[in-house]
């Protein structure tokens, strides 16, 4: 069987697919064109979340039997054309989940105290403290929005900050929230009222998208300071900057954006926002788990084998 890897993933999840007896052809440079010129050759295809699996890919993906999602979201693959075409998609929910979570806090706090932008003066070789002054965590109220895998390893981790913690996620049982010891909120309104600080942590759907925007913004407290480490949108970026410039937000940590890669986002003209291009699966940790999952639930597939992710 030939597996195609388009997008980086461990070395220990490569050795597991070729140990495996696997034809596996490393290329993560390869240009959307050159991609859809060779697919045909391939039986499966592990992908991070910048390869789009789409109608125009199926069509050139003669031989495919497999998709590896090596991640969490699968919201650049098109699950209708695959389970058209019978493919298995297969991808790795549980395994970056901590390092996601991990960098939601990261995020949260070097953004709250400006910990890159004072790191950046000091890069210049300038010792100035001006207009760095940051806030606590302690005592005040966090909106999570979307209390699964990751809101609830947030929700556990800022509690011990001392935070408050409220959540809106329509599509869990109340028993969740008391798991977690978090407060449910009925509407996200209800959240955008209170909390001083918002993450979000939703899939991207179309319902998703854009959900926290001009209106949430508009009965936002003045000065919450809003995280997302999910998924480019899902906090809408235009209402996100007028907000900025309202200085209703006072503070943004962004790990993904709308069509990424995207080096030129006008939000990275803001001081108070710090961005980080996608790197919240990005820890030696998360990335052998998430290699050597993606390659065992590949070669299962490709023999037929159960796989629990599928
Ligand atoms: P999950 O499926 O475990 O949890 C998502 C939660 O969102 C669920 O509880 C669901 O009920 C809730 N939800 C869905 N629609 C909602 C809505 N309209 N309003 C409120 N809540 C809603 O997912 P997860 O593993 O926690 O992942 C969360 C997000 O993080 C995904 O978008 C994923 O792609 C992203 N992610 C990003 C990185 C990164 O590198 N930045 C890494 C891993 C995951
Ligand atoms: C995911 O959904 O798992 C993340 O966005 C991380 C990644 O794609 O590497």
């Amino acid at each position: 069987m030939k597996i195609l890897v388009a997008e980086t993933i461990s070395e220990k999840g490569i050795e597991k697919l070729m140990n495996e007896g696997m034809t596996v052809d490393v290329n993560t440079k390869l240009s959307r064109e050159e991609l859809l010129k060779v697919i045909g050759e391939y039986d499966a295809i592990i992908v991070r979340s910048v390869t789009k699996i789409n109608e125009e890919f199926y069509r050139r993906a003669t031989k495919l039997k497999v998709v590896g999602r090596a991640g969490n979201g699968v919201d650049n693959i098109d699950m209708e054309g695959a389970t058209k075409r019978g493919i298995i998609v297969v991808n790795t929910p549980e395994s970056n989940v901590v390092s996601a979570a991990e960098h939601t806090i990261g995020l949260l706090i070097s953004s709250c105290r400006n910990i890159p932008q004072a790191h950046a003066r000091l890069g210049k070789r300038v010792w100035d403290r001006s207009n760095l002054k940051g806030v606590e965590l302690l005592n005040k109220t966090v909106g999570i929005v979307g209390l699964g895998r990751i809101g609830s390893l947030v929700a556990t981790r800022l509690k011990a900050f001392g935070m408050n913690v409220v959540a809106y996620d329509p599509y869990i049982s109340d028993a969740r929230f008391k798991k977690y010891g978090v407060e449910k909120k009925e509407n996200l309104e209800e959240l955008m009222k209170e909390a001083d600080f918002i993450t979000v942590h939703t899939p991207k759907t179309e319902e998703t998208m854009g959900m926290i925007g001009k209106d949430q913004f508009r009965v936002a407290k003045k000065g919450v300071r809003v995280v997302n480490c999910a998924r480019g949108g899902i906090i809408d970026e235009q209402a996100l900057e007028e907000a900025l410039k309202e200085k209703i937000v006072a503070s943004a940590g962004i790990d993904v954006l709308v069509g990424e890669p995207n080096p030129t986002s006008p939000l990275l003209d803001f001081d108070n926002v710090i961005i980080t291009p996608h790197l919240g699966a990005d820890t030696v940790e998360a990335q052998d788990n998430v290699g050597i999952t993606v390659a065992q639930e590949v070669i299962s597939a490709l023999r037929g084998e159960m796989v629990p992710n599928a």
